[in-house]
């Protein structure tokens, strides 16, 4: 007999079934084993009468949770069951027999991460990477629907773009280098070259903050489109999260539901459009409705991020923050110069920044002048100052914390729980 699904099983309902997995649950008495099977699909009950098994009792006997199995049987509904059927066993192989398994519930968040490796086979765990897949998957139509071209740019590289304290050095051949933060300044060469770009990859920061939205690796979804304005990028960013939501509802209901996430929390961010304020009104909404003074030329910071977006249902974008606190690439706007042409996307329920974005300075002696206050030798940036030499466009792009999105769209507590295996400035093993 062929095997199939446990899910496949149960969408069967009657009749003759051959299934495999691990077991979820097992308890006996001198009459029956109840055994409770999962494979990555589903659980199911499996019930054995000991008088069918005289032979392999002893066998059967020492199955423990997490043994592999294959059952032959036949299914039928039965209420009780925890998934609603039951499969009356005929024929039993045990294919790897199991250790006492190592994670019982009560295990604090520290012990379950020194066991992620045994830990990912949970509900929940299996639940986050199954709705990760499909997030991942929906970024990659998002762009390829659009026209965008997937280019990838090197993760060792001379110097950054972003704020070099939190940049990981490397000893390259007894020279310096360090991991990508971001694939920006190689792709603002690509754009152009393709002019629509965008990449999923890992990106590196040595930030030393122990918050709940930190990882020193994570997945960064980045996008670079030629001509685009700040408007243009902001309508990217809004169309592609709106396109994620949708296929997460569509595909992940189910694990949306073992996670015990409230989707009337995610349906607003699908009908309605995210506002767009100024980093000024920002300050102004928290000084008039939260008593909450921030002076003007400050970043926001995550209590104040979090304070704003009690306002909101949605993700808003907050654009036009202060040039000075801005990195060296998001140029001044001419309308107002003290401030730069960028936004940062915020998610609601205290999720902080999604999305970093910007146009792109294009003024290569205000790039030189910008960057001098910040790095080490200049020279290390010669390639990126030379791309803007030779028919320089307005353009611009922005980056996605990826593993930010799961963590709003799954409601977790930690950003930890949205990877399968979490770097962070305490978590390095296993
Ligand atoms: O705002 P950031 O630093 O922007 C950039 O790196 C730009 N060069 C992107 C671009 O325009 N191509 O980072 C972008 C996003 C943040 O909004 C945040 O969601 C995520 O990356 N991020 C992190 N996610 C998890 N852990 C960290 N330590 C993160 N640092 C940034
Ligand atoms: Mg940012």
């Amino acid at each position: 007999m062929k095997f199939i699904s446990i899910q496949d099983a149960i969408k069967k309902g009657r009749g003759n079934v051959a299934i495999r997995g691990w077991v979820y649950r097992a308890r006996g008495s001198n009459k029956f084993e109840f055994i409770i099977l999962r494979d990555s699909t589903n659980v199911v009950q499996c019930v054995l009468l000991k008088e069918k098994f005289e032979k392999q009792w002893d066998e059967i006997d020492k199955i423990q949770v997490e043994t592999s199995l294959e059952i032959l049987g036949v299914i039928k509904k039965d209420k009780r069951a925890p998934t609603g059927y039951e499969i009356q066993v005929d024929k039993i192989n045990i294919i790897g027999l199991s250790d006492e398994f190592p994670i019982q519930k009560d295990l604090n968040e520290e012990l379950l991460g020194d066991r992620r490796h045994l830990w990912l086979r949970s509900r929940k765990m299996t639940a986050i990477l199954k709705l990760r897949s499909t997030v991942v998957g929906a970024l990659h139509e998002y762009f390829r629907s659009k026209g965008f071209y997937e280019f990838q740019s090197p993760i060792i590289i001379p110097g950054g773009a972003e704020e070099g304290p939190t940049m990981f050095e490397l000893n390259y051949f007894g020279k310096k280098m360090y991991l990508a933060q971001t694939w920006q300044l190689y792709a603002e060469a690509a754009m152009y070259a393709l002019e629509k770009i965008y990449c999923i990859a890992p990106s590196f920061r040595a930030e030393k903050s122990k918050t709940s939205r930190h990882l020193t690796e994570f997945w960064h979804t980045e996008m670079e489109v030629a001509w685009a304005n700040l408007d243009e990028l902001m309508d990217y960013a809004e169309t592609m999260i709106k396109y994620v939501i949708k296929k997460v509802l569509e595909k992940n209901k189910n694990e949306l539901k073992i996670l015990g996430r409230d989707i009337k929390k995610l349906q607003p961010s699908l009908k309605k459009k995210f506002p767009r304020i100024t980093y000024d009104k920002a300050l102004s909404i928290l000084k008039e409705k939260k008593k909450m003074k921030v002076g003007w030329g400050k970043d926001l910071r995550t209590i104040e991020e979090e304070k704003l977006m009690e306002f909101y249902d949605t993700p808003i974008f907050v654009t036009h923050y202060p040039k000075e606190v801005m990195a060296f690439y998001k140029p001044r706007d001419p309308k107002n110069p003290k401030t730069a042409r960028c936004f940062d996307m915020l998610a609601p329920e205290a999720n902080g920044e999604l999305i970093g974005g910007s146009e792109r300075d294009i003024n290569i002696e205000e790039l030189k002048k910008s960057l001098k206050a910040k790095v080490e030798k200049l020279e290390d940036y010669s390639y990126y100052f030379e791309i803007h030499q030779y028919g320089a466009i307005p353009h611009g792009g922005y980056g996605l914390g990826t593993e930010r999105l799961i963590k709003w769209i799954c409601g977790l507590d930690t950003i930890k729980d949205a990877i399968g295996f979490p770097r962070t400035m305490t978590r390095m093993k296993p």
